[in-house]
């Protein structure tokens, strides 16, 4: 007791994670295993595998973890898992296993949100390299990942957090378009990194996507949204200037395929990038998966019209987020943004709310790239302040698919 050291577990969704941070404040281990191999010929996560996948790694990551600290279970302070939002096999494989270990070495269990995890993933990166102070002022958090696209207002109240939501989507998730439109094109899975290294080649203005305002219809009133994302939270008392929508870009992008024949071509491209996804099982001769190829192998077999509508995809869906972000700091007199999730990874969106952060003096903070994505040192840090004020989860702590932030 009194090392500091809390072990984080995340498994809400394709990736089974687990990290020793101490303090919330350096990360000494942080392991992931991703999935990646086993939905890629899919095109997308398969809940019942992912459950099998977690069952299959958890062992060995949280092993891991603990060796690559160079520390045992009697050296932790509490263990912290992922309650929520997510799939529910997922997240009831790492709750299950968080709380055997709890109980296994009498060690308090804390509950942390995913997407209050994200938000961590970014304070602890200015902890670890700026040694900075806990920033006093409220700040404009954009979550942006597979299964979110989240404005929140968060505000430090003495080591702990609270978080105001500002903005949401009523749709697709901005990674979920992503994923999507990387799938109708015949690139790999996950979508994001591929469009990502692929959108430098094309011209953003090639193609126009435009975004229409959001309206907060009547319809939408007090019904719950179609996607797991957007499911979180009613909408109907929100701004609809901080609303997203992705579904429609999506559908532009798919019309725009048809229109100019682009269907063969992604076809062929799916072909060479997945020779196992034609097959059918997703495993060669010798029984192994095959790996997707590489994305310098995509550029050649991408024509300068896909390159361009990647191009113009990518600027439209980042030009968006920048509009609603920067009209929500305006709005509210957030002087810092911070933007986080799997799609903050992306190297034009950084660029870009970079410049224009500069451009009207505000300040901006991104997580390294590697805990963009999923990971459990994220968790592990959110779970520090809850630590401090001793709030710990009940013994019978149950998964949230569908938990809420604020
Ligand atoms: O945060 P994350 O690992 O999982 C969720 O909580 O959803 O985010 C995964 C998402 C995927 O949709 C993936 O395509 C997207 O993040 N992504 C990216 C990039 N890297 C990952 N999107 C755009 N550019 C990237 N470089
Ligand atoms: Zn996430």
């Amino acid at each position: 007791m009194g090392n500091g050291l809390i072990l984080g577990i995340e498994t809400s969704c394709d990736e089974t994670a687990a990290a020793v941070v101490e303090r919330g404040r350096r990360t000494v281990s942080s392991v992931v295993a991703s999935q990646i191999a086993t939905h890629a010929r899919y095109g997308g996560v398969v809940p019942e595998l992912a459950s099998r996948e977690h069952l299959r790694a958890i062992v060995p990551v949280v092993r891991a973890a603990l060796e690559q600290a160079g520390v045992g279970f009697k050296d932790l302070d509490a263990v912290a898992v992922t309650a929520g939002p997510g799939l529910a096999g997922a997240l009831l494989v790492g709750i299950t296993y968080t709380k055997a270990l709890a109980y296994a070495n009498r060690l308090p269990l804390i509950a942390v949100n995913h997407l209050e995890g994200h938000i961590h993933a970014v304070l602890l990166r200015e902890r670890e390299e700026r040694d900075t102070r806990e920033f006093e002022e409220p700040v404009l958090a954009l979550v942006v990942s597979g299964g979110h696209t989240h404005l929140y207002l968060a505000r430090p109240h003495s080591g702990l957090w609270g978080y105001e939501l500002i903005g949401r989507t009523v749709d697709d998730a901005a990674g979920e378009a992503y994923d999507k439109v990387a799938k109708l094109l015949g690139l790999g899975y996950p979508g994001g990194p591929w469009i990502d290294a692929l959108a430098r080649f094309g011209d953003p203005k090639g193609v126009t996507f435009s975004f229409s305002q959001v309206k907060t219809k009547a319809h939408l009133r007090g019904k719950t949204a179609r996607t797991k994302g957007a499911n979180t939270s009613p909408i109907a008392e929100l701004d609809p200037h901080f609303l997203f929508s992705f579904s429609g870009i999506k559908t532009a992008a798919l019309r725009y395929v048809e229109l100019h024949g682009l269907r063969n071509e992604a076809e062929r491209r799916a072909e060479l990038l997945y020779p196992a996804r034609a097959e059918g099982d997703g495993k060669g001769a010798d029984g192994a998966v095959k790996p997707p190829q590489t994305k310098d192998g995509a550029l050649a077999l991408c024509t300068q019209v896909t390159l361009d509508l990647i191009a113009s995809f990518q600027h439209a869906v980042i030009g968006d987020l920048m509009k609603k972000t920067f009209g929500a700091a305006e709005r509210l007199g957030a002087s810092r943004i911070l933007v986080t999730g799997g799609v903050a990874a992306n190297r034009e969106l950084r660029e870009r709310f970079s410049q224009e952060t500069a451009a009207r003096r505000l300040a901006i903070s991104f997580p390294t790239k590697s805990l963009s994505t999923d990971n459990a040192a994220m968790i592990a840090a959110a779970a520090w302040p809850r630590f401090e004020a001793r709030e710990f989860a009940p013994a019978d702590l149950s998964g949230d698919p569908a938990l809420k932030l604020a």
